[in-house]
């Protein structure tokens, strides 16, 4: 017996083209490097002659309390709102309280952090909102 809910075969297939072509649309149209949600961090960079740092918030968020960075490690939250040397970063501070080699890899790593294109500004990629779990 057929009921109405159940699709015919040529719809079916519409509806999974219609989805590849939807991650398609959205895998290139996304910025190269920086993915939703995402910080660039450039106010020295730079100028200094490293590239931009992009700091991937949604990571770091679904593994660590907001008040570990925003409150405890004094991170304000504004995208740019920071002023981050690298000095302090090997003196432990900011993202330093981490990457020692214990929480996570160390800084000797430049290019984890250092990855952006030249030229990015400082800013949040998208929105640090979400519809999804995350939502705070
Ligand atoms: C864990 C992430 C991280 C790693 C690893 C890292 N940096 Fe940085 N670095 C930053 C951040 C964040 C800034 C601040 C960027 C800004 O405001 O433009 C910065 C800034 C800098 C600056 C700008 C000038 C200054 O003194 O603040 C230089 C130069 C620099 N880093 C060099 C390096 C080198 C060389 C390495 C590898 C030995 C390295 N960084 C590894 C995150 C990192
Ligand atoms: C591992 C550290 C870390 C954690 C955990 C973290 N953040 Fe952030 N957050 C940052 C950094 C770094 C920035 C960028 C600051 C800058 O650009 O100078 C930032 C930026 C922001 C901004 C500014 C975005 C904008 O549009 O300007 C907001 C809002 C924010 N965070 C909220 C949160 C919330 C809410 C949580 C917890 C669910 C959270 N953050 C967890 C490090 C963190
Ligand atoms: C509260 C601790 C904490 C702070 C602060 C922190 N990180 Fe991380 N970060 C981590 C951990 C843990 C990982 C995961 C490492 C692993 O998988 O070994 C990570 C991973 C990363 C990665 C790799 C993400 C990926 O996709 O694999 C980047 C890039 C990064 N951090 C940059 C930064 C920058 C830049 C800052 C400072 C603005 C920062 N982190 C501050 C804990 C932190």
């Amino acid at each position: 017996m057929k009921n109405k809910t159940t699709h015919s075969p040529e719809s079916l297939v519409r509806r999974i083209i219609l989805s590849l072509s939807l991650v398609f649309f959205i895998s290139f149209s996304a910025p190269v490097v920086a993915e939703y949600g995402d910080v660039v961090i450039n106010k020295r960079a730079e100028k200094e002659g490293m590239r931009p740092v992009i700091f991937p918030h949604w990571f770091h968020r679904i593994r660590f309390r907001c008040k570990v960075c925003h409150n405890e490690l004094g991170f304000k939250m504004r995208a740019g709102g920071n002023d981050i040397t690298m000095g302090e970063i090997t003196e432990g501070k900011y993202c330093g309280m981490c990457h020692n080699g214990e929480i996570s890899w160390t800084i000797e790593n430049c290019d984890l952090c250092h990855s952006g294109l030249p030229g990015l500004k400082s800013a949040i990629h998208g929105s640090n909102e979400t519809s999804g779990p995350g939502r705070w």
